[in-house]
């Protein structure tokens, strides 16, 4: 594995990035055998709601939330390591205390690290599409990954889910109704930090719009179901810090 440099150029600022303490990478975590990870444990205030959002990208819902709801912790999970730098740089140049950003594969993660019942809300935005049939297991949400976002989940915790993705959102519908057993569907209701006439307000959402294209969303609410999976014991295999096919890992 080559070695992750904790500052590097933004291009389109010019300006030398710093992920400060604000990015965690796969080392940061305790090891595998120290067993499920509570990342709660992060923050200066760890009884603070959490909240999970996978594939932050550039990190625009992470601020715009965490600005204005610091009573809560928050955790982006970001694969693609030029995103996670410049949403870490992002976070320390605002100051959000309360806020991490975690460079890996959020399906291992949840799959073989996070402990039960600890996050109030996951989030996933615009998450990848992967439209060829042959990449669908690419796809975030799974029947294993819903399987473990509900052990995740606190009690009447939520998975809010959006997309403009015509083929990934009847993917959701399927799921959400395969799945009805774990989670009730609800309507999505925007965050408090969407402009007027948004879904949520990422930075997707914002490209998306410009080309007029329309969005689906949806909220899925953690049902009380005995028993919930457990975390798979075999050690994940952390291939490396970056593990999407077209990031650039420096
Ligand atoms: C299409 S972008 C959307 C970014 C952001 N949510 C938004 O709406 O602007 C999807 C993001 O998810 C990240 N991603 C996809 N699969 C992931 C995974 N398994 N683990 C972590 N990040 C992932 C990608 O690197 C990318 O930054």
């Amino acid at each position: 594995m080559r070695p992750l440099p904790s500052d590097a150029m933004d291009p389109a600022r010019g300006k030398r990035l710093d992920i400060g303490h604000f990015g965690l990478r796969d080392a940061d975590m305790p090891p595998h055998e120290a067993g499920a990870w509570d990342p709660r444990a992060l923050f200066a205030c760890p009884s603070n709601p959490l909240e999970i959002e996978i594939g932050s990208g550039k990190g625009t819902f992470l601020c715009q939330q965490a600005a204005i709801q610091p009573e809560s912790n928050f955790l982006g999970i970001e694969w693609t390591a030029d995103f996670w730098r410049s949403t870490a740089d992002r976070l320390r140049r605002n100051k959000l205390e309360h806020v991490r950003i975690l460079l890996t594969d959020a399906g291992d993660l949840f799959r073989h690290r996070l402990a039960d019942r600890i996050a109030h809300v996951v989030h996933i935005y615009f998450s990848d599409p992967w439209p060829k049939g042959r990449h669908h297991k690419r796809r975030v949400v799974q029947t294993d990954t819903l399987t473990h976002f509900h052990r995740v989940l606190a009690p009447g915790g939520e998975l809010r889910l959006v997309t403009d993705h015509a083929a990934l959102w009847q993917w959701y519908e399927r799921h959400a109704e395969m799945h009805a057993t774990l989670f009730e569907r609800r309507p999505f209701i925007p965050p408090t930090s969407a402009r007027p006439g948004e879904v949520v307000g990422t930075n997707y959402e914002r490209k998306f719009t410009r080309d007029g294209r329309t969005f689906n969303a949806m909220t899925l609410v953690r049902r009380e179901v005995q028993p919930t999976p457990r975390l798979q014991s075999s050690p994940p295999t952390w291939k490396s810090f970056s593990r999407h096919p077209d990031s650039s890992p420096t």
